[in-house]
């Protein structure tokens, strides 16, 4: 027999996805409910070749339901998850508002799928940040072969990683552009539209933004407390998939062929190296896959032991929707589902 799977922020730029890839790789679930706000009450959402309509969140009955996918935001999440994990179904969080509980796991299958065993404290696991997500996928191999001591990243972030407004909010400036209309930024600090912000989230008292924060914490949550990180993070006009320019500083040698070979091998990694005939992978060419991408990865002569690196993966995907159906696959595969809703 299969679960019966909540999906709640359905109709979102992460829910939908949610959607698809629950539907693509044939989750074992007997029912999937569609969950939003009360705006969205009755509207209708994709699931393969099935129509859902919108139920609301905030009176809907978890008690027979196994597994919630929340993608709401951080205040839905709070207000609504530990009353939905109360009901006996465990929540798949993708805000931020769960990552850094200790009582909470931050999982990313690839890289440590084994710490899941914690979750029953409080039925609930987190999803990273998808920036956070798609690094650590390619870097985890490498950290087992080399030891990795410290970090530079700056990252390249799609518009959708904030929302479905935000998304409208490029396209509506990039026409505005085009007919000579004011552009005026609502979502995003500044305009977005042929432009790049060297903003993303809120900034805090030592002059990171809390996205930079949040990869140093979960970098060192999921991968190892003893990592040094240092980010910058830049929003820029692409739709869909992050890209990231990465230095890394191993504690041992390994070259750049051996990175390459150690990452062809590994587990949601995809190598395409070969700059000199034009292999290198670019947002666009991510949007819509599953993998990680690595490109240019070459020997940096400035640091001992150094790398540098050009991660690309979709952020609706790996960053979110699909992070979070292999976590449940997890479940699924460990026999956790309703061992969880027993205890
Ligand atoms: N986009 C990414 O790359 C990414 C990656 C990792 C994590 N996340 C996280 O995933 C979450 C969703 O992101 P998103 O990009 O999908 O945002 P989005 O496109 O703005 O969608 C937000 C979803 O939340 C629902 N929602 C809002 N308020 C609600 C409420 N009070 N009750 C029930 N549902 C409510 C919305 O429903 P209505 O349509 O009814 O308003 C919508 O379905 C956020 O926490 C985000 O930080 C996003």
């Amino acid at each position: 027999m299969g679960y019966k799977v909540a999906v709640a922020g359905a109709t979102g730029n992460v829910g939908r996805e949610m959607l698809n890839v629950l539907d693509e790789r044939g989750f074992p679930a007997d029912e999937v409910v569609a969950l939003a706000s009360r705006r969205s009450l009755g509207t209708e959402v994709s699931f393969g070749d099935r129509v859902l309509k919108v139920k609301t969140l905030d009176n809907y009955d978890f008690s027979d339901t196994d597994i919630c996918l929340m993608s709401a935001g951080g205040a839905v999440s709070k207000e609504f998850s530990p009353e939905i994990a109360r009901a006996g179904c465990v929540v798949i969080d993708n805000s931020s508002a769960w990552r850094y509980d200790s009582d909470v796991p931050l999982i990313v299958p690839e890289v440590n799928a084994d710490a899941i065993t914690g979750f029953t404290k409080r039925n609930i696991i987190a999803n990273p940040n998808c920036s956070t997500a798609q690094l650590v996928v390619a870097l985890k191999p490498l950290h087992d072969r080399a030891r990795i001591k410290r970090i530079v990243v700056a990252t390249y972030q799609s518009v959708s990683g904030a929302g479905k407004d935000a998304m409208d909010e490029l396209f509506t400036q990039t026409r505005a552009v085009f007919v000579s209309d004011p552009v005026e930024p609502k979502k995003f600090p500044k305009r977005i539209a042929f432009n790049v912000i060297p903003q993303v989230d809120v900034f805090m008292e030592d002059g990171y933004t809390r996205e930079e924060w949040k990869m140093v914490a979960e970098t060192k949550k999921i991968l190892d407390k003893n990592i040094k990180l240092t980010a910058t993070c830049v929003r820029v006009p692409v739709f869909v998939s992050h890209s990231e320019a990465v230095n890394v500083e191993f504690e041992q040698p390994i070259s750049a062929e051996e990175a390459r070979d150690i990452l062809r091998e590994a587990p949601g990694c995809l190598v395409v190296d070969n700059p000199a005939e034009g292999a290198y992978v670019t947002p666009y060419e991510a949007a819509g896959e599953d993998a990680t991408y690595i490109s240019r990865i070459r020997e940096d002569a400035t640091v001992e032991n150094g790398l540098s690196m050009w991660i690309v993966a979709d952020n609706l995907r790996k960053g979110a929707a699909l992070n979070a159906v292999q976590i449940a696959e997890l479940l699924h595969e460990r026999g956790l589902i309703r061992q969880a809703a027993l205890a």
